[in-house]
């Protein structure tokens, strides 16, 4: 899987180099398909700007109950339909499962662009990517998790790819939102270095990056459970001052995790994080309809 990876994260980097040079046909004529059943700022229009700067088309559906979900077709079926009218999908949807549930008849690929708080695994090549970009190197680092580790569905699929780079994890959140037993248990058995805390102003002197998240509240249960936790972290520019070598990562959307007097600062790199994304989503793209 790592070679696979590298090589998307190679191309990523061609054509983020040739990013002026807006005359790639790499997927001309090809036509992608968007399913999004759950908001999405980011992932939506990289894949959808992804497949117009290759020369290829999109259809999308912007809200999935103007679909014929709503009269209660089965995602498989949609799935199979839909492999007539595309030549790739990338769906979106709120349930975990849901999107083996939509490729089990599928005959063309089908990509994860979110599936509940299960996987993001699209969002972990942006961030190895803007890793890979902002450190020159995915080995060996430090890094440092910050906010929703139960919902944040980014965290887990990018652990995922970083514990194959020998990285060292610090998890640092409020005893509610701690990684799943299933995530701790990856780690534990591919020996994986890490701890979990909730010291937060004692873990960051030591990372090379900090992963901030959102803490997720349409997965909460109980509206008054995530007002008692929603302002547990906020991260400060006086937080990170002294600390100059420290890359601070957020795959976005963030709400008050982050207070403005960070954004200003050569530390954070999330912005750029988002702008990487097209380049990702292009290769990746590239590679599956070639
Ligand atoms: N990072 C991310 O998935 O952003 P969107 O929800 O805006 O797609």
């Amino acid at each position: 899987m790592v070679s696979h990876v590298e090589g998307l994260i190679e191309k990523a980097d061609e054509y983020y180099e040739k990013r002026n040079e807006w005359n790639c046909k790499d997927l001309d004529g090809r036509i992608l398909a968007t399913l999004f059943f759950e908001a999405s700022t980011r992932t939506r229009f990289s894949f959808e700007s992804a497949m117009y700067r290759l020369g290829g088309h999109v259809v999308s559906l912007e809200q999935g109950l103007s679909s014929s979900a709503k009269k209660g077709e089965s995602l498989s079926d949609m799935g199979r339909i839909m492999s007539h009218y595309a030549d790739i999908v990338v769906i979106r949807h709120p349930d975990s499962g849901s999107v083996d549930a939509f490729s089990k008849y599928a005959t063309i690929p089908i990509i994860n662009a979110g599936d509940g708080a299960n996987q993001h695994p699209t969002q972990s090549l942006v961030d190895l990517y803007a890793i890979y970009k902002e450190k020159g190197t995915l080995s060996n680092l430090k890094i440092g998790f910050l906010g929703d580790l139960k919902y944040g569905r980014t965290v887990r699929s990018l652990v995922t790819l970083l514990k194959q780079y020998s990285s060292t994890f610090s998890f640092i959140s409020h005893e509610s939102l701690v990684i799943s037993d299933a995530l701790r248990q990856e780690l534990q058995e591919s020996g994986s270095s890490f701890v979990e805390t909730r010291d937060l102003k004692g873990t960051l002197p030591d990372l090379d990056i900090l992963y901030v998240t959102r803490v997720q509240e349409e997965r909460f249960e109980s509206k008054a459970v995530y007002e008692t936790v929603k302002n547990e972290y906020i991260l400060k520019g006086e937080d990170v001052h002294e600390m100059p070598h420290l890359t601070i990562l957020h795959p976005l959307p963030k709400i008050n995790e982050i207070d403005e007097s960070v954004d200003f600062l050569p530390h954070a790199k999330y912005f750029k994080q988002a702008e990487y994304g097209l380049y990702v989503r292009m290769a990746l793209l590239n590679a599956m309809l070639q």
